[in-house]
């Protein structure tokens, strides 16, 4: 969602807060601003549309000052206008925020009765003017802070800045992530550890409930009780250097070749490449101890989980039940003694996966979560922690974390199978041994493929509709190829079980509607045949991408026949990613549309 920064030192702010906000862009570029405080008087800027307008004001009508909060914004209340763009000023206090303030309506009345006027649609104006009211009513800032948090409801990190109060900046955290960094003679408020590396690597993160006041020196932090707590300082890993686009067009572009890389460093974690075994794991979930596992995701992670479910019920023989987490967190789905919750999520933020996280908790489960930011809430709250080792992923659309959160599962799905006895010596080996091909042919694939799919997606961009068609673990890759197809080039592509097709969407085909078809060479390959045939009779046209058995097997005209490597099978979703992914990326650049920064879309969904 939004991103927020705060800066309080000795050197002027507004353009280290720019540099900070375009490490944050990616959680929000609707809009964005800055405020600072110059003698004591709080000026702001802010601008419509991307960052890079907001540079262009203040390249003309620059702002001084040494301390100062910026935002940018993914638009929850009110449009993503300048008007509604943050930091927000009432009566002295400037606030940027994050988030949802859920009784903003109520707050607003009683504000109004006491004279307020608002100026924005915006829930986060309320909150510069309950803290505004509570300093006229004679509290000092912080007694002000003490009293506002505890009135509002939602989910919300905020930063404060107050008229004449050069000295401090004030935080709080409920829900969405903030983190403090220690600089020297100077300290930072950051929705994450990204947006402080080029300052500082002594991070200490705030927990829920959590505000406090960062003076140029110290950080007080206190629990929502009031009573000033002591919250441990982390060194964080992230390295200024690591959001780069190097000589990449597009950070999505740079992700997807970093894949080899990422799934075989997120391998070493969990198998042994030279003995061809399992790693032990966090002890805190028993695979051998559950009958069922309950894994609930959301948009992507989701689509590895479907994957997941697969494989841990082939190979451990583990019932597995898969949800959308906002499904989940509203659904009472009865939860047993014998079962365990794993929870996958890229952020480790996302709020509905969070609340299903806490539901199963509050169930009594034992938690796991397959995280790539090690230092989030769904890590820190789950039991077990599943890293992926994805390194930081920029791009909106997800790519290399969905193909490390593949490997984990799939690396998991082993150990679970160890664990439950269903994998001997020897097949522990043959699945390892087919785990450790992955980067290599990944490799092969993206290298291969590249040229053909140029081509293939410049016809593509013609289309306004996509089907994608998929059996087995290619099912779900089906709904993830639509999903970035959609996401990014804003093609309609809709996901579906290739048997499925016939109950219902067959009805689509046309020669308007391309189908493209994900079938490795594999046990239910001759039934996908049968599903390409009833859409070839149809005048459908179809893209398949199969391996080279597969297309001589299928022996069909298609309008192209995209050819992957030969996988084993437990590989093939994580090879297969390649091609859906590529296909997606180059359609987008041939419509010319923001890859990274995709229309509407952020990157980590703190809000419901
Ligand atoms: C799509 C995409 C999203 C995320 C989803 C969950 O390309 O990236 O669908 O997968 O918003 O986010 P995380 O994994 O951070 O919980």
């Amino acid at each position: 969602m939004c991103g927020i920064i705060g800066i309080i030192g000795t050197e002027s702010v507004a353009p280290r807060m720019v540099d900070a906000l375009k490490r944050l862009e990616y959680r929000g570029y609707d809009s964005a601003g800055v405020a600072t405080l110059e003698d004591g008087k709080l000026d702001r800027r802010r601008a419509e549309g991307k960052l890079v307008n907001l540079e262009k004001v203040l390249a003309s009508n620059p702002l001084g000052g040494t301390i100062g909060i910026g935002h940018t914004r993914w638009a929850t209340h009110g449009a993503p206008t300048e008007n509604n763009a943050h930091p927000h000023f009432v009566g002295g206090v400037a606030v940027v925020h994050n988030g949802i303030i859920e009784n903003f309506a109520a707050l607003r009345s009683e504000l109004r009765a006491k004279g307020i006027t608002f100026h924005s649609e915006t829930d986060t104006e309320t909150v510069a003017a309950l803290i505004s009211t509570l300093i006229a009513e004679g509290a000092d800032p912080v007694a002000a802070m003490r009293e506002a948090v505890k009135r509002f409801e939602g989910a919300y990190a905020i930063a404060v800045m107050v008229e004449g109060e050069g000295g401090m900046l004030l935080a709080a955290r409920h829900g969405p992530p903030l983190a403090i960094g220690h600089g020297n003679g100077e300290m930072f408020l950051g929705s994450d550890s990204v947006a402080l590396a080029p300052f500082t690597d002594r991070i200490t993160y705030l927990e829920d409930g959590d505000w406090a006041v960062v003076t140029a020196d110290t950080a007080t932090i206190y629990d929502g009780s009031g009573a000033a707590v002591t919250r441990l300082e982390t060194r964080s890993q992230v390295m200024a250097s690591a959001v780069d686009r190097g000589n990449h067009r597009h950070f999505m572009e740079k992700e997807i070749y970093e894949q080899p890389e990422a799934i075989s460093r997120t391998m070493s974690r969990y198998i042994d490449f030279a003995e061809l075994k399992s790693k032990p794991i966090d002890g805190s979930i028993d695979f051998s101890a559950i009958d069922r596992l309950t894994m609930s995701a959301c948009g992507t992670a989701f689509y590895a989980g479907v994957v997941g479910k697969y494989w841990f019920e082939r190979y451990a023989r583990l019932p597995v039940e898969i949800d959308i987490a906002s499904e989940f967190r509203y659904r009472e789905m009865p939860l047993g003694p014998r079962d365990a919750a794993m929870f996958i999520s890229q952020s480790g933020e996302t709020a509905d996966t969070l609340a299903s996280l806490r539901y199963c908790k509050d169930n009594g489960l034992p938690i796991g979560a397959v995280v790539n930011v090690q230092e989030s809430t769904i890590a820190r709250e789950a039991n077990a922690i599943f890293p992926t080792l994805a390194g930081i992923e920029v791009g909106v659309a997800s790519t290399k974390a969905f193909t490390a959160q593949l490997t984990v599962l799939a690396s998991l799905s082993i150990i679970a199978g160890r664990q439950r006895g269903t994998i001997d010596d020897a097949r522990e080996a043959e699945l390892c041994q087919a785990l450790v091909e992955i980067p290599g042919l990944m490799t092969k694939a993206l290298n291969e493929i590249q040229p053909q799919i140029e081509k293939l997606a410049q016809e593509l961009s013609h289309y306004k509709h996509v089907l994608y068609l998929g059996r087995g673990t290619s099912f779900p890759l089906a709904m993830e190829g639509a999903l970035k197809l959609k996401e990014i080039s804003y093609i309609h592509a809709e996901g579906y079980a290739a048997g499925e097709l016939k109950h219902g969407p067959i009805a689509l085909i046309d020669e308007k509607m391309p189908v493209i078809v994900i079938a490795p060479y594999d046990a239910v390959f001759a039934k996908t045949v049968s599903n390409m045939q009833e859409v070839a009779a149809r005048g459908g046209r179809i893209i398949l991408i199969t391996d080279a058995e597969g297309a001589a097997a299928a022996d069909m005209e298609t309008m192209a026949t995209l050819v992957v490597p030969k996988v084993p099978e437990i590989a093939a979703p994580i090879v297969y990613s390649a091609p859906i992914q590529l296909l997606a990326y180059h359609t987008a650049v041939f419509m010319g549309t923001d890859v990274d920064q995709p229309r509407n879309l952020a990157k980590s969904v703190t809000v419901e």
